[in-house]
């Protein structure tokens, strides 16, 4: 069992401090949430089993943490000023604004179930000897309001979604040499630091470099939870290869991503690889499969439950060479005028200088977390017919892995015995003590927040230094020695906790 929709979680998170509504008293800020004590432990124990697989457990790849804001002309090179933006268009009666490729998209579908028919329009039109989105069915009306219903729309235009900013206490907001933006991928930190890791640790391709870290995209339709916000946590790495051994290497990391999602306990079907079709790749990349999750099982059209959770993208050597000094147009103009560096490598072996290809897998912390959620997500109903939430929780993503508690709290010697264990076990893993409430309830709320286990003292345990440790799937208990408590516990929770 999973989650049945997205909106279970949300009451579950906000209930139980995983995730809160961002500024909530000022009335909150559209798509902005905030991590709350245990949300901030499941996204650092996802970052941190990624971190492990992706970079210590492996002899080809190395870390990187670049700026957030960085010289504009980044973001000139990459193509980001020009092309990363949506189309958006303005409903002229109820002023409601919509992405366009979206409601095209739908609109296409709708067509195409009626009249069954293939060629419903072409995406691109030819004017004045230039290649334009063809947005006809805006223009001829054809496309309904989705929230008045009525047809009558502004033309479609591009919308930037870079956040921008200005650098320096004196520059004025529209200031173009203060310009800057708040970087909306990781990965471009990662070119423009691409010679000096590689030479730094004297790396020979093929190797990656991997970064975690905050983007920022204003997106248009922001929405659905902590599934789509404009500040959110990527997890990428750039695997650097020689041209040629691009594909193969595409491949081995779109199957290293599925395993790691699954190795985190997501059911595999839940989740599914898509191919995106030519007219959906970025303007880097070659070739991109998304690895989907079944974000929204509530729908009844199978194909709308998908939604993806990352990208794992073929960049060709698109970064390296838009970002190089040298590299020179038909008339023998610089393409790069702006850059000092040249990011070709020579090999010493071959002694060829080539620009590497690059493979990117690309994650995203918060749908990640997301996806975790709605997979643990169970519900059992106890003896007394009474429905239970159990967040079957990897131990490894658990926000904590063990809680101690007294089985009665006004005993003195029972209260102080449970904090002592739980001192004992805090340096070895993740323990906290609770009293607050009847121990039905205690272990009903630890199930909850996907506890692994549950360490009760109680009258016994002053007589026999024996505890009860219950699992938190089967509601089994095993008495166990308090001298062993450590080493069973960190036996069953495995080597990651
Ligand atoms: N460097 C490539 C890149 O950024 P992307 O597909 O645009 O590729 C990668 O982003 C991942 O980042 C997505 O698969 C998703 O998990 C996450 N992501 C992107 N935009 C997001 C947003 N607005 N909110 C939450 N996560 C987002």
């Amino acid at each position: 069992m999973a989650a049945p929709n997205i909106e279970t979680i949300v009451s579950l998170a906000k209930r139980r401090g995983f995730v809160f509504p961002s500024s909530e008293i000022y009335g909150g800020l559209g798509s902005a949430w905030d991590y709350g004590p245990l949300g901030v432990e499941i996204s650092n124990n996802i970052k941190k089993s990624w971190w492990r697989r992706m970079v210590y457990e492996r002899d080809d790849m190395e870390g990187l943490d670049s700026s957030i804001i960085l010289n504009r002309l980044v973001w000139k090179y990459s193509g980001h000023e020009e092309t990363f933006s949506d189309p958006l268009v303005d409903c002229r009666e109820c002023k409601s604004r919509f992405r366009a490729d979206k409601l095209m998209e739908e609109y296409r579908q709708e067509v195409l179930k009626e009249t069954n028919t293939t060629v419903v329009y072409v995406d691109t039109i030819v004017l004045g000897g230039k290649a334009k989105r063809n947005w006809n069915p805006f223009i001829e009306n054809k496309i309904k309001c989705p929230n008045c219903g009525k047809s009558n729309w502004t033309e479609p235009r591009e919308f930037n979604l870079m956040f921008r900013t200005t650098i320096g206490a004196v520059a004025d907001a529209d200031d173009p040499t203060a310009l800057a933006y708040l970087r909306p991928e990781t990965a471009q930190g990662i070119f423009v630091n691409y010679l000096l890791v590689q030479q730094a640790m004297r790396r020979k391709l093929p190797f990656g470099i991997a970064q975690i870290g905050k983007s920022f995209r204003n997106e248009v339709t922001p929405g659905n939870f902590i599934f789509r916000t404009r500040e959110f946590e990527q997890m990428e790495m750039e695997y650097f290869v020689r041209p040629g051994a691009d594909e193969a290497a595409h491949d081995e990391w779109i199957k290293w991503c599925f395993d790691w999602y699954t190795g985190l306990g997501i059911n595999p079907d839940n989740l599914r690889l898509y191919e995106q079709p030519k007219e959906e790749l970025a303007h880097y990349a070659k070739r991109t499969v998304d690895i989907h999750y079944r974000f929204f099982p509530e729908r009844e059209d199978e194909e709308r439950q998908w939604d993806e959770l990352m990208g794992i993208a073929n960049r060709t050597d698109f970064d390296l060479r838009a970002h190089s000094k040298n590299l020179v147009n038909e008339e023998g103009k610089r393409l790069n005028p702006d850059s000092t560096e040249d990011l070709s490598y020579f090999d010493e072996g071959t002694k060829e200088r080539f620009y590497p290809y690059v493979i990117e897998p690309a994650a995203g912390v918060n749908r990640s977390v997301l996806a975790v959620l709605m997979d643990a997500y169970t519900e059992k109903t106890n003896d007394k017919g009474e429905k239970r939430v159990i967040l079957k929780l990897y131990p490894e993503l658990a926000p904590i892995k063990v809680a101690v508690l007294p089985l009665a709290k006004n005993k003195p010697e029972i209260v102080e015995m449970a904090k002592g264990i739980k001192r004992q076990l805090q340096p070895a893993m993740r323990a906290v003590y609770d009293d607050t409430g009847g121990i039905g309830k205690l272990y009903a709320r630890q199930d909850e927040i996907g506890t692994p286990f549950c360490v009760t003292v109680d009258h016994q345990s002053l007589e026999d230094e024996a505890v009860t440790v219950r699992d938190r799937d089967t509601w089994e208990q095993e008495r166990v020695k308090v001298a062993e408590l450590k080493e069973s516990l960190q036996k069953r929770l495995g080597v990651n906790c």
